[in-house]
């Protein structure tokens, strides 16, 4: 039985159809339209500080390894082998001289060039008198850039450069403290996540649900502003707030009779935080989220699988002369307020399972985007932030409307 019900009487820049968070379509014409050509974040450059360094891992559904070369550069490659298509590299992150797929045991080394063929003069043949052409046959290289620290990739030769995607005023939103030198990012927890990967970056521009979804922060997370910036980049500042009174019981509150492990949160800010603006959420587009309180710092990476499924990896920072205790304490601040197991995040995690599920209804074609009057500042509590995610995807996704684009529809 078909189900109908009229279409909301708003301009569609404030409605999502909500078949963009479960249609297998969407999902593949995503990787195509969006992953494919935008900058996406996959690590912070202290992640591969020394030549040999690397990491693995997957990009709009492509295997790709960063590595720093013996000259000091950040290179990025498909981690595909040159010879038969296995993946070169196997663990998520480590040092190595040089890379050697386990199949056959071709090499490459760190700028990508193959160096070693086992029996390489069997390629000899009358076919191919000049054997392989180790030259032509290199890892095959993917635009990485890096800014303050943050390397993203591109597999699109045709889009601007990094700089330009950001903006420079964004950028300098990002200089401290991540492009600081002493800063250390390390990779914390991972997870599956049950919900398409819009849910996180949504929620991460929504300052709507945080006082009502999260009770613990009434009263004590006032409204601050928040400042939307060319291409779907957004930061919303935020106070850092330790009370009891009647949060008693509550994380603020358990804080706030723990002085002491306040007072240690709060000993050694990260680079260029101050007790003025100590904590602010940053939402770089598409889906990266860094959040910084004060001496701490999340960052928040997804790895669409499908339509309902989502890799959830998350890094926090550190500094370079930090004993292990400073390094301990940075990483319990901010598993208290936003870890897989305690803060905020449980009851976020929950939400976008909920609302993956509930998308799924014929009957609830929409979602609405139209709090707030439109504007690009202003305080938490409006949908600004989230529209200009939405107008960025209309962009990539070349349609007009927060919908599957007309041919999938
Ligand atoms: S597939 Fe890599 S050496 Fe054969
Ligand atoms: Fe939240």
């Amino acid at each position: 039985m078909a189900v109908s019900i009229p279409k909301p009487a708003l301009p569609s820049e404030f409605l999502v159809d909500n078949r963009v968070y479960t249609d297998p379509s969407v999902f593949e014409l995503e990787q195509e339209r969006l992953f494919l050509r935008v900058w996406n974040f996959v690590c912070h450059a202290s992640e591969v500080r020394e030549p040999g360094d690397f990491i693995t891992t997957t990009v709009a559904g492509q295997p790709i390894v960063v590595c720093r070369t013996k000259s000091g550069e950040v290179r990025a490659f498909f981690n595909t082998c040159r010879h038969r298509a296995a993946q070169v590299v196997r663990e998520e992150r480590g040092h190595a001289a040089a890379f050697t797929c386990f199949y056959h045991l071709w090499t490459y080394d760190l700028e990508g060039t193959l160096t070693g063929v086992p029996e390489a003069n069997t390629y000899e043949t009358s076919y191919c008198p000049g054997g392989i052409d180790k030259a032509a046959t290199s890892l095959v290289r993917i635009r990485a850039e890096s800014m303050h620290g943050l390397v993203f990739v591109c597999f699109d030769e045709r889009m601007p450069g990094l700089a330009e995607f950001l903006g420079d005023a964004f950028a300098a939103e990002l200089a401290l403290p991540l492009g600081a030198a002493d800063v250390r990012v390390a990779r914390d927890w991972a997870n599956e996540l049950h919900a398409n990967w819009k849910m996180e970056p949504e929620n991460s521009r929504d300052g709507y649900h945080a006082t009502l979804l999260h009770t613990r922060l009434r009263g004590v997370s006032p409204p601050r502003p928040f400042r939307v910036y060319p291409n779907g980049h957004a930061v919303q500042l935020l106070g850092l707030d330790y009370h009891a009174g009647k949060n008693a019981g509550t994380l603020d509150g358990i804080l706030a009779e723990q002085p002491d492990l306040v007072a240690r949160f709060m000993a050694d800010p990260l680079p260029g935080m101050t007790l003025e603006e100590p904590s602010r959420i940053i939402t770089i587009f598409p889906d990266v989220l860094i959040a910084i309180r004060y001496s701490t710092l999340l960052i928040v990476k997804q790895i669409p699988v499908s339509a309902g499924e989502t890799w959830f990896e998350t890094r926090y920072a550190y500094l370079a002369g930090d004993s292990a205790e400073q390094v301990d304490i940075r990483r319990k601040h901010w598993r208290m307020y936003w870890a897989e197991d305690g803060g905020n995040l449980p009851e976020d995690w929950a939400a976008w399972e909920a609302q993956q599920k509930g998308a799924r209804s014929i009957g609830v074609r929409y979602s609405l985007l139209s709090r707030g009057e439109v504007a690009d500042e202003g305080m938490r509590g409006d949908d600004n932030r989230v529209r200009s995610f939405w107008a960025q995807w209309r962009t990539y996704m070349g349609t007009s409307e927060n919908a599957p684009p007309a041919e999938n529809a």
